[in-house]
């Protein structure tokens, strides 16, 4: 990929299109543009391709959808729905019009069904039923890998899908009703802090596991995928996207423990079992992208300790 390729970031100001924003100007590409809420609603297909056709981009990287942690999954499921297959649908078919010439579509874990084998290679997807709570964006999701998969075997476009794990960084969503649970407990121990309370409830049994990656290890990843992978590279291997994922989990109470620990808070942990656990396991199989030759580089310790000092930094101008 030449340093002077015209690349669109769809959602630049999310927490992974602004990281792949900084990773690429980093890496030297000079031409970054991007679109604006207020100058096209990506749900809107025309406004999306009035964009695509005055700006004609060389790559794409879609980063923009509709996201939230298991609560607002399951509230607003016909947004989740709706959204994310509206801005997917529209930048596609706008990217495949104008000749963009390649096209890297970001979804997540949870396009994979709830007991799938673990950790969760690429051939699970489509292999079982899905976890309820998020089953609208999975479907969306996968709609998304799929059509850029039709795309490729139609009209033969370099157009390929990344799942990245659990994200996590600078310009998350600090949100209590909206936000992920890394974010979520980092408030919450924060808050806890602050007001000098002796405990916080922390939602579900803690059980469970996860993966998390600091999303600037993410936005290398993208990079790396962008100078080195092909959609035929993918596709011709019998898969229909490429995982992207630490290779390694931690249940909920360890996560807690730890943001608990670099906050300072002095307070017991409450687990509340009413609220919904979700998967149960959900580690992904990044051996398919460190074979390739790409590895994070960032612990979770470290990774908590950078959030919680931008999150500090930025606590005044943190909207979410
Ligand atoms: N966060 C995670 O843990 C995680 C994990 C795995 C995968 N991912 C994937 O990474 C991608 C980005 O996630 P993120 O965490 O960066 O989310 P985010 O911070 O909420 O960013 C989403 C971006 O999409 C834009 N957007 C949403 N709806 C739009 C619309 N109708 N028109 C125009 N722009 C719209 C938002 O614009 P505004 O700023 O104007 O609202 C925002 O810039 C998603 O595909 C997600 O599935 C995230």
């Amino acid at each position: 990929m030449k340093k002077t390729e015209k690349i669109l970031i769809a959602g630049h100001k999310g927490m992974v299109g602004s990281a792949v924003g900084r990773a690429l100007k980093a890496r030297g590409y000079t031409n970054l543009i991007n679109i604006d809420r207020n100058e096209a609603d990506l749900r809107n297909q025309q406004q999306v391709f009035d964009f695509m056709e005055a700006n004609r981009p060389d790559v794409v990287i879609i980063a923009a959808a509709k996201v939230g942690g298991i609560m607002a999954n399951n509230t607003y499921r016909g947004e989740f729905l709706y959204d994310n297959l509206m801005i997917e649908a529209n930048l596609i078919e706008a990217s495949r019009r104008v000749g963009v010439k390649k096209l890297l579509f970001l979804g997540s874990s949870c396009i994979y069904p709830k007991f799938a084998e673990q950790p969760i290679r690429e051939e699970s997807l489509l292999s079982g039923t899905l976890e309820f709570t998020n089953e609208p964006y999975a479907i969306a999701k996968i709609t998304g890998i799929k059509l850029c998969e039709s795309y490729y075997r139609q009209y033969g476009c370099n157009y390929f899908s990344a799942m990245p794990t659990n994200l996590y960084g600078p310009g998350d969503n600090f949100d209590l009703e909206k936000s992920h649970v890394l974010p979520a407990l980092m408030r919450k121990f924060h808050e806890g802090k602050t007001t000098g309370s002796d405990h916080v409830i922390v939602w579900g049994t803690g059980t469970v596991l996860r993966d998390f990656m600091y999303v600037e290890d993410l936005a290398s990843a993208v990079v790396f995928l962008l100078e080195n992978v092909s959609a035929a590279d993918i596709y011709e291997k019998g898969i229909s996207h490429i995982n992207i994922g630490t290779g390694s989990d931690v249940t909920i109470s360890a996560l807690a423990e730890l943001v608990k620990d670099i906050i300072g808070f002095q307070g017991k942990i409450i687990y509340d079992a009413t609220k919904p656990d979700g998967t149960p396991r959900k580690l992904m199989d990044a051996s398919r992208l460190h074979e390739l030759g790409w590895e994070s580089s960032v612990s979770l310790e470290e990774g908590i300790r950078r959030t919680y000092k931008w999150f500090l930094e930025n606590s005044e101008n943190i909207k979410r």
